[in-house]
């Protein structure tokens, strides 16, 4: 039986109603009728963290009435369903066990009849002994050198997580060691990762879990050659190393399967981070930190099975979420990190959200009758501030924010933090309430400028301040945060977060034409006539006949 859809829900005429009555209201009204009470009911203390929802389009009527539609969707079953490896997966029928990954020593959970938390743990002793042996210099390259760069090689969820938490914990990572992430099938990712590396001292982690991705295996080819040209096929062995699901096709690529750190069909790529795909991370900041990294994100699962619904941050998330895309109807959203270690969790999440939820059929293949996944974009405060959020403020179109800071600086220097977070509570603040054309006159704005110069407020934001610094825990638990807040959305909209079969019929497109490309003779091309054309005239900017 597939579970309700969100418009069968009990609850949704009433959120309908409810949402129709809030979008006659200002901000600045609701905050007028509840004043403080808001800061209240709508923001929540909980793992280190204080979630203020207080300048969202919602009041406490709203969350309850969201928290029902949730009981009624079955987001606890589903939970529970997720953590005890049922097929969630629906279209590929697989389970999403990615809690699995850092559930402690231990822990039973089962995969087809198969506790899966003693593999779980064997590769991560294999990781920490093989990073452990990097960092310390016990393992050397072909020429007996220490390895002092680390190359990771791979695309989607096995690039965006590893290298958005290994710039975000720079920090931490040892010294003397760098770390470069090749993606793009163009030439000159690899080029500019490796143009000023010297093979002998360097690392090639190719992460892929089909091991069959266009762009991570032409890159691992070209990678490979570059060690064995200039160190010889001994390279391979002792500079090269392979995650990845798949043994055979690691084997058949040339490098030994002792050289491979395994994980599993049930862990999403997207979902990833804390399985093998972040080897590369673990070899830069240490097996410590990044069990500091696994605990943060496991402190998040057991608050997503323990809170009651209505007391816990991924599902508060999510549900806002559901409101402002699917009753409010905001077609983005913009993450504005106030930490330039953050700078790639915009990419990052991108991938989580919208590959998840980026779906228009639910669970049983019927059509979805409201909008799912929002655009999700963002960069960090406060350089935003000085070019995008003009739009926030005056454009035409009202972009959710969420922003994010840390009340403790990684880097204390003067008064930066201070000025950091004051720009993050004033752009909350001037987003939704703005400054009115009567504020400006009586302040002296000239009559002509007025118009220009008001602010109409009224766009709503999160704003979820982290206590202390940014540590590898307190990523983990930004990053659980956000994986079961993807999930609480999918299950509201009653769709399969965890497939991805949009980005396949590109791949398959893209395939034909790179043979079209390159063919030696002429190819017989039967595209529509301007790609025909285009084809035509790269073969010939390629020297190659027409
Ligand atoms: O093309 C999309 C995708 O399958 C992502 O879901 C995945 O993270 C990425 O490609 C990389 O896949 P792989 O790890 O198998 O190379």
């Amino acid at each position: 039986m597939r579970p309700r859809a969100l418009d069968e829900l009990p609850s949704w005429s009433a959120l309908r109603t409810h949402a129709d009555e809030l979008r006659g209201r200002t901000l600045r009204a609701l905050w007028d009728e509840e004043g403080p009470r808001r800061a209240a009911a709508l923001a929540l203390d909980a793992r280190g963290m204080r979630l203020d929802l207080t300048k969202q389009r919602i009041t406490p009527r709203t969350l309850a009435l969201l928290v029902a539609a949730a009981r009624e969707a079955g987001l606890p079953q589903r939970v529970a369903a997720m953590f005890d490896g049922e097929e969630v997966n629906v279209s590929e029928r697989r389970p999403a066990l990615h809690v699995a990954l850092r559930a402690p020593r231990g822990t039973r959970i089962a995969v087809r009849g198969r506790n899966v938390v003693p593999d779980v743990h064997e590769v991560l002793g294999r990781m920490a002994a093989f990073a452990g042996a990097v960092r310390s210099g016990a393992h050397v390259g072909a020429s007996g050198r220490p390895l002092r760069n680390v190359v990771n090689i791979g695309i989607g969820g096995s690039h965006l997580g590893p290298e958005m938490a290994t710039i975000a914990l720079a920090a931490y990572a040892k010294e003397g060691l760098r770390s470069r992430f090749v993606s793009n099938v163009d030439g000159s990712d690899l080029w500019a990762a490796t143009r000023d590396l010297d093979p002998a001292e360097t690392l090639v982690v190719v992460v892929s879990k089909t091991f069959s991705t266009l762009e991570t295996m032409e890159n691992a080819r070209a990678a490979r050659a570059w060690l064995v040209d200039a160190l010889g096929e001994d390279a391979v062995a002792s500079n090269a190393v392979a995650v990845s699901t798949d043994e055979r096709r690691v084997r058949d690529f040339g490098i030994d399967p002792q050289r491979m750190f395994g994980f599993w069909d049930w862990v999403g790529g997207r979902y990833s981070v804390g399985s093998a795909v972040g080897l590369s991370l673990m070899i830069a900041i240490g097996p410590e930190r990044f069990g500091e990294l696994l605990a943060g994100m496991r402190e998040i699962d057991e608050h997503l099975r323990e809170a009651p619904l209505e007391r816990c941050l991924p599902v508060l998330l999510g549900l806002v979420s559901v409101w402002n895309r699917s009753l409010l109807g905001h077609p983005t959203v913009a993450v504005l990190p106030y930490c330039a270690e953050l700078a790639r969790l915009p990419a990052y999440l991108q991938q989580l959200e919208m590959e998840s939820n980026g779906k228009r059929v639910m669970l049983d293949g019927a059509p979805v009758r409201w909008p799912t996944a929002p655009v999700l974009w963002g960069e960090p405060g406060t350089n935003g501030q000085h070019s995008f959020h003009q739009l926030l403020h005056q454009g035409t179109e009202v972009v959710p924010a969420e922003l994010i800071g840390f009340s403790e600086p990684l880097h204390p220097i003067g008064r930066h933090h201070d000025l950091l977070l004051a720009n993050m509570l004033a752009q909350a603040q001037a987003l939704a309430f703005g400054r009115g054309a009567e504020e400006l006159r009586t302040a002296g704005v000239p009559e002509d400028q007025v118009a220009h110069r008001a602010c109409p407020g009224d766009r709503p934001s999160t704003t979820l301040l982290v206590d202390g610094p940014l540590t590898p825990h307190a990523l983990g638990r930004l990053i659980a945060l956000w994986e079961h807040r993807v999930l609480v959305e999918g299950v509201m909209w009653g769709i399969d977060s965890f497939d991805q079969w949009g980005v396949e019929l590109g791949k398959e497109l893209a395939g034909g034409l790179a043979d079209e490309l390159t063919a030696t003779e002429p190819p017989e091309l039967t595209h529509d006539a301007a790609t025909n054309e285009l084809v035509r005239r790269l073969r010939r900017a390629r020297g190659r006949a027409v």
